[in-house]
């Protein structure tokens, strides 16, 4: 029963859509309907600019990270913070609050890694913006970073860490097919101001 109760706050915790609540109320602006059309981070950097995307990539990842670390606020200790953060993805890639179409899980996966193991997140960080500054795809450099997360779980031998991380980047890779596409392509957008 408890497991149930925070699965389903990590769930409509996740499900809230950032992107779109910014965009509408602060821009009048739909982000579905603009650049790549996904409700994250990147493509409200791309449609709305700097101060947008910083607000959302903070919200994106604090939802997971506050999801993550719920069954340590209430100190229910038989419930694993990682499986319910897992569900805090589930609902930021499929949110109930907006037809369940949301976003890749890139941020709010590294938050709930944030949650569990915030130096872990700080490596995380720093290999996403070594990746990004050399390729300058947000996408690659979010499926690459998970990769390479996994690798530094394996070393750190953090077992379920490894586990739940492995799941969160294939559903990461998962969520990038089109974009995986297009960087074959070469149509893949490139960030310029890096
Ligand atoms: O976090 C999502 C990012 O990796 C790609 O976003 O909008 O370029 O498809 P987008």
């Amino acid at each position: 029963m408890e497991y149930i109760i925070f699965i389903l706050l990590a769930y409509l915790l996740g499900s809230i859509p950032t992107g779109l609540i910014v965009g509408k109320l602060g821009y009048k602006k739909d982000i579905r309907e603009h650049g790549s059309g996904n409700l994250g981070a990147t493509n409200t950097f791309r449609v709305l600019g700097i101060k947008a995307g910083i607000i959302v990539t903070v919200v994106d990842i604090l939802k997971g990270t506050l999801a993550a670390v719920l069954p340590i606020i209430f100190q229910v200790e038989t419930v694993y913070p990682l499986i319910v953060g897992i569900f805090a993805v589930i609902g930021h890639s499929f949110p109930i609050f907006a037809k369940f179409k949301g976003g890749k899980a890139v941020a709010t996966s590294s938050g709930v890694i944030l949650g569990v193991n915030p130096l872990l997140f700080v490596i995380m960080v720093c290999s996403f913006l070594v990746i990004l500054y050399l390729t300058k795809y947000v996408s690659l450099a979010s499926m690459l970073t998970g990769l390479i997360t996994i690798i530094v779980a394996i070393v750190l031998q953090e077992i379920a860490l490894t586990i739940v991380i492995s799941i969160l980047t294939a559903f990461v890779i998962y969520r990038h097919q089109a974009n995986i596409k297009r960087i074959f392509n070469k149509t893949e957008p490139k960030i310029k101001w890096m």
